[in-house]
Order: structure tokens, then sequence, then C-alpha cells
């Protein structure tokens, strides 16, 4: 799993910043020892998704150094492809019959689902913004749109996640259920649940 620090010396010596302000942000480790408790794991897992989408905005500023940005792209291809999965394989479609008519909860969970398919889509985009900022000079005005989109868009997700989808399977899954959610999440990291 990527680990994001900012700061300190780059290793290919390529630090830089547009102002010569010393960002002082990171993305923390997952915490797997959660797993036993998926939604809390989901919880902490949004929490470094904030911190990603701060990221994404001090690599727009120009603020970041060039470890870090390759950190950000490791966050991109491996933690946010594997939190969709836990999602939409280990999570929604034992929520999704535990609910009640009134939760609405088949709007909500293809709301979230059409918002990852258009992150899934827009990562493309975002690393090849990194990439090119890990190589060259201080962000284009496109390339700052895309990070800045992708973290506005990446927000707007987590809130609804967290004002909405959590709190619902908080009141609607049983015991059981969440324990296969924490087998099936642990599965995937190959992890071995007793
Ligand atoms: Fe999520
Ligand atoms: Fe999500």
């Amino acid at each position: 799993m990527a680990v994001a620090q900012a700061g300190g010396n780059d290793s290919r010596g390529g630090s830089w910043s547009q102002d010569g302000r010393q960002a002082d942000t990171s993305i923390d480790s997952p915490s797997l020892d959660l797993l036993s408790s998926p939604l809390d794991f989901l919880y902490a897992e949004h929490l470094r998704q904030r911190q990603f989408a701060k990221l994404l905005g001090l690599i727009a500023d120009g603020v970041i150094n060039r470890r870090t940005i390759a950190a950000a792209a490791e966050f991109v291809e491996n933690d946010l492809a594997t939190h969709i999965l836990d999602e939409e394989v280990s999570f929604f479609p034992l929520l999704r019959p535990l609910c009640q008519p009134e939760d609405r909860v088949d709007d909500l969970l293809a709301l979230l689902s059409q918002e990852h398919r258009e992150d899934e889509g827009e990562s493309e985009r975002v690393l090849s913004a990194l990439a090119r900022l890990s190589a060259t000079e201080p962000p284009s005005d496109a390339d700052k749109q895309t990070l800045r989109s992708f973290s506005d868009h990446l927000r707007g997700h987590l809130a609804l996640e967290n004002g909405v989808l959590l709190p619902l399977a908080r009141s609607r899954m049983t015991s059981e259920a969440l324990q296969l959610m924490s087998q099936s999440m642990s599965l995937r990291r190959n992890i071995k649940k007793s």
C-alpha cells in the first residue's frame, strides 16, 4: 500500500516548489487492525482519502516534491482501486438486502457506483498529469484543473458516504453481515481471518 510522505529530500534530487514553501502533509498508513470492524475501517480509509485529496491540491499549487507525487500516483493506482472493490464487492451486496424501502438504498448505491466509474475514468488523466509533473516543470493550468477537479469530486463522494451511506450501514447491518464483509476485505489483502 502506498504511504505518501511530503517534505524531506527527494531521492531523485527533484524537490521543487514555486514559492519555496515546505509542504507539510502526508497520507497515513492503512489501519489494517480495523479490518475486523469493517465500517470503522472504511471511515479510516475515507480519512486517508481526505489526506490524499489535500495532497492533490498542494501538488496543483506546485509545493510538493517528486517523491510525494509518485506516492500520490501509487495511492490512485492501489489504494483507491482497492477501496472501490471493498465497497462494490464486499460491502454493497451485503448492505442492500438488509435495507428497508424508505432507505432508497438502490438509488444511493447506484449514484455511488456511478461516481466510482467517473473516478476510475478520471484517474487515468490524474496519473498522466502526475507523471508529467514528476518528470518536468510546475503544473500547467490543464493539469492543475485535472487535479483539483478530481480532489473536489472525491471530497463530495466522501461526504455522501460518511454522511449517508455509513450511518445507514451502521443501522442496518447485522453482526453476521459485518463479519462476512470483514472476511471478504481481509481476503482481498491476503489476511487470514480466524
Ligand atoms: Fe468510500
Ligand atoms: Fe465510494
